[in-house]
């Protein structure tokens, strides 16, 4: 695998991250977004927030198509984990499909515990840090 960085991105970089995320997503801008970059190529990230008092929420994890499988994903999810420790979260929350059978077993590998269903299509999950 390439050198690679975790990079938190600014507004004004959002264009480069369009082979993985819809930047038109307001959300985006209002949450820290850290993308994945390899070769001068942003190829998957994730935002975060603090939801509540010491819970960090998890959002907008995207690798691209045509790179998953690769170990990017469970980097992303890494640093995101790490990040909520170093400040100070005891919590970490994220929203995921139902039917997303294979990134509920990459959470449930990084001891993320199904909490409720939020819609009838999605559940929330979270992780003690
Ligand atoms: C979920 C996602 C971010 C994981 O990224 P990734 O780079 O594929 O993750 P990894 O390479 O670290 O793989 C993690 C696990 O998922 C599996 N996997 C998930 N999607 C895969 C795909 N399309 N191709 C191959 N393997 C895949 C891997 O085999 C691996 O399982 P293992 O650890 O048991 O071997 C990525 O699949 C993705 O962008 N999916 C679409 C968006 C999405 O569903 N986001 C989550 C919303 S809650």
């Amino acid at each position: 695998m390439n050198k690679y960085e975790i990079l938190e991105i600014t507004p004004d970089e959002l264009p480069k991250c369009s082979s993985f995320w819809n930047i038109n997503d307001t959300r985006l801008i209002e949450r820290k977004v850290f993308a994945y970059k390899i070769d001068d190529e942003y190829v998957g990230g994730c935002a975060l927030f603090v939801r509540y008092e010491k819970c960090g929420h998890f959002s907008h994890f995207d690798v691209r198509s045509d790179l998953r499988g690769n170990g990017i994903g469970s980097r992303i999810l890494e640093f995101a984990i790490q990040y909520f420790k170093d400040i100070g979260m005891e919590k970490m929350r994220l929203h995921v499909l139902k039917d997303n059978k294979s990134a509920i077993r990459l959470y449930k590998k990084y001891a993320f515990e199904y909490v409720e269903d939020i819609t009838p299509e999605k559940i929330v999950m979270i992780k003690i840090l």
